[in-house]
């Protein structure tokens, strides 16, 4: 059995000082009260780990932890606390973290400050964090890695140990890439590659997972089908796991004593008022300014609640080391008394407002005894506080009014949504909330309870976790398929051991990288040494077979003594001979009728290209926007679709390609043809694309097949990058065949 490896920036507990003496307090926030309470619901006998470590920075000396090392043990987990040098914490905590990182990821971009330094001191901690991790780590351990303070940690251990099994999840919103650019072109690279370290990403919304495969896309290229990452040779996983809460520990906390006194007492003191409650880290994302704005417009134009109910205002101290922070806080308070000064009464004061961290007696005591939760962030990754409010009410009574901009709002929509920053809006919920007869109170509450009971936190941890391991096991499928050193030392005895050898060798991303523009692919030097050298051995014959034209083979390849197979087995041209045979009857007409769309959906998609072949058409959209190209390729294939049913026409789907050609020619028909043709005993194909894989398909029995590049393929084996190609290849010229069995450089991460 393995062991789970938690990482988060901080360990679930920080150091209070009573009476100078250090006592632990468990640390406020999501992160904290999601893990916490998945592991007081797991005990050994649900959880498949032997053993679960969690490993965090503590903002406290070696020596204060001495001292209180023993309040932290427990049977759920064990800790390992990491140390940073308080200068270094700075910058990267109240920097990098949380001057950078979370403004702009929570759409504050003004708030954001640019510093070199802090980002080297991002560096240093995930390195650090690295450090420890390697150190307790083994192969089979399960590592977890969280949020937006240890974003370049996963490529960091992936360098170090390319076996370990990673997860990532990031707490806070993925922004849109629009604001994500904004960061520095190394910064934003680097964030990225970072977090593709890991196996399997995870976000709280389909939205955050979509603006990440878009920035993924824009800035470093990545493949991606149905949140499938291809990148650098590895198959990663992005998804959404919305985090869940701990239902039962909420929805049964009214049966505590001490909640029970305690709700009572809030309930006794405010005998006929109705009670509106918040509770926040007070942070600028939570949109509490904006909140009590909404509270006094509210009072305003609905003076019949004056004395009639009261706003419970909870902050809780967060970061108090970043000016924006203290700042927030100052006029926070400004505006609690300008709102309780003018509207108070002699027997009423409409906000309470208190700035402390609160046991979870008093925070289960205030969700049971609250008529409503004004849970109005201008940005939330997801809002915990909300979702712990719905699994409170065992009654399923009281009303959530939710800001749409929570992640929780795309699980919660039977809340009141509002737009904090629209106060009018805001205000008319609040009066629409407190007037909100029991019966749609009920009727509102009970599916958000199903879901939440049904997703709850337990349900997250082992959703993302069995993730994690399908992952990993289509990640070892494909592994098998990798060619490596001792297959390649087989293929080459064979090889050597041949009287007629039959090499096939697809053009484009094979024996040539793709580029801006087709025109421009043309043979290096290498590639016609290369082949010079495979053809002046007579016992090899070498076929080219492409989707290329003829002109262009005949130009770029005309003069080696190769068979050239154009336009995908159009056209053959056998070796030392000049002439094409047309394999088709068939006349050019159609591509008349089929030209004027591709020339359309040119003129839709910015970058695109029809080159034109004698018997292919084809559009290109490798240059375009790689959201809109995609959408446009599957408009145009539906079009052409309906347009060549019935035909003789085929249009094939390639890679970053569609194109349009007649039935009946393909790769592995033409394959076949020529290995009847030459008769060999041994057979080798190389092709990276769509089209490859029905030579692919055709000569599995009879071939040696390998596909450039690691995504599905029916070729016996793959390898990672087209830079690999030629390396390969050089291995069966006469010169190298005596070292025999290894490629010198597969591109691996
Ligand atoms: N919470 C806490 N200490 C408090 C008040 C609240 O730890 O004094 C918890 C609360 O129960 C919730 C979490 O902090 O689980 C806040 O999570 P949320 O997702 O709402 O916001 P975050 O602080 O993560 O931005
Ligand atoms: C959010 C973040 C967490 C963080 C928490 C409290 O929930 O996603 O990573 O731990 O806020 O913030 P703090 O800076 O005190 O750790």
């Amino acid at each position: 059995m393995s062991r789970l490896i938690i990482v988060s920036n901080r360990l679930p507990f920080s150091i209070d000082k009573k009476e100078d003496q250090p006592f632990l307090r468990q640390s406020s926030g999501g992160l904290v009260s999601a893990l916490v309470s998945y592991f007081e619901n797991t005990g050994s006998s649900v959880s498949k780990f032997k053993e679960h470590i969690w490993i965090g920075s503590v903002d406290f000396s070696p020596q204060d932890w001495e001292q209180v090392e023993h309040q932290s043990k427990t049977s759920d987990f064990s800790v390992e606390p990491i140390f940073i040098e308080d200068e270094i914490y700075d910058l990267y905590y109240n920097g990098f973290s949380n001057s950078i990182l979370w403004p702009l990821f929570h759409y504050f971009p003004s708030l954001a400050e640019f510093n070199e330094s802090y980002y080297e001191a991002y560096i240093q901690v995930n390195f650090k964090f690295a450090e420890k991790i390697l150190s307790i780590a083994k192969d089979d351990d399960v590592i977890w890695v969280h949020d937006y303070q240890l974003m370049l940690l996963p490529q960091i251990l992936r360098k170090k140990n390319t076996e370990l099994t990673i997860g990532y999840f990031l707490h806070i919103p993925f922004p849109s890439y629009e604001i994500f650019r904004l960061l520095s072109t190394s910064w934003k690279s680097n964030l990225l590659k970072g977090i593709l370290g890991a196996d399997l990403i995870g976000f709280h919304t389909h939205d955050y997972v979509r603006h990440f495969i878009q920035s993924s896309k824009m800035i470093l290229k990545v493949d991606e089908q149905y949140n499938n990452i291809q990148y650098q040779g590895r198959h990663i996983k992005a998804d959404l796991f919305p985090l869940g809460v701990n239902y039962k520990k909420f929805n049964s906390a009214g049966l505590d004593e001490d909640v029970i006194t305690l709700r009572e007492g809030i309930r006794d003191k405010m005998p006929g008022t109705k009670i509106i409650f918040s509770v926040d880290r007070l942070d600028y994302s939570k949109g509490l300014m904006n909140r009590l704005q909404g509270f006094e417009y509210f009072l305003d134009q609905y003076p019949e609640w004056i004395e009639r109910v009261v706003f419970i205002f909870n902050l809780v101290p967060s970061r108090d080391g970043i000016p924006a922070y203290m700042e927030g806080k100052s006029s926070i308070e400004e505006k609690v008394s300008e709102i309780n000064g003018r509207l108070a009464t002699l027997n009423w004061q409409p906000i309470i407002y208190r700035y402390n961290h609160l046991s979870f007696q008093e925070l289960a005591a205030l969700y049971q005894s609250a008529d409503v939760a004004f849970i109005t962030p201008l940005r939330d990754g997801m809002n915990l506080v909300a979702k712990e409010f719905v699994a409170s009410r065992a009654n399923q009574d009281g009303v959530l009014i939710l800001s749409e901009l929570a992640g929780a709002a795309s699980e919660l929509g039977e809340a009141v949504m509002v737009n904090p920053t629209d106060t009018k809006e805001v205000a008319t919920a609040i009066d629409t909330a407190l007037k909100m007869p029991l019966s749609e109170q009920k009727s509102r509450m009970e599916p958000m309870q199903k879901r939440l009971q049904q997703y709850d936190v337990v349900r997250w941890v082992k959703d993302f976790l069995d993730q994690l391991e399908n992952i990993k096991k289509e990640q070892a499928n494909q592994q098998v398929k990798m060619l490596d050193d001792k297959s390649l030392v087989n293929i080459i005895k064979q090889f050597e051991s041949a009287e007629k050898r039959c090499i096939l060798l697809d053009y484009d991303g094979t024996l040539s990288a793709f580029t801006k523009n087709p025109a421009h692919a043309q043979p290096s030097d290498e590639v016609i040494n290369l082949l010079k050298n495979l053809t002046s051995d007579k016992k090899n014959e070498v076929v080219i077979i492409s989707g290329r034209d003829p002109d262009t083979l005949n130009q770029w390849l005309g003069h080696l003594p190769v068979h050239l197979v154009g336009e995908h087995g159009g056209f053959i041209r056998i070796k030392n001979t000049t002439t094409w045979e047309k394999q088709s009857a068939t006349g050019p007409e159609w591509k008349d009728q089929i030209r004027p769309i591709l020339e359309l959906f040119v003129a839709r998609c910015t970058g695109s290209l029809v080159e034109e072949k004698k018997n292919t058409l084809t559009w290109h959209y490798r240059n375009t926007h790689p959201d809109l190209g995609f959408i446009r390729s599957r408009e145009l294939l539906n079009n052409l679709s309906h347009l060549t049913a019935n035909t003789p026409l085929q249009v094939i789907d390639g890679n970053k390609v569609l194109e349009i050609r007649l039935q009946g020619i393909d790769k592995g028909i033409t394959a076949l043809k020529m290995v009847k043709l030459l008769d060999p005993d041994f057979i080798i194909c190389l092709g990276d694309d769509t089209t490859d894989e029905d030579m692919f398909k055709a000569l599995d029995d009879i071939a040696i097949t390998i596909k450039i590049g690691t995504a599905g393929t029916a070729a016996q084996y793959s390898i990672p990058s087209q830079l690999d190609v030629m390396p390969l290849l050089q291995q069966f010229t006469s010169k190298e065949i005596n070292q025999p069995g290894h490629i010198p450089h597969m591109q691996q991460d």
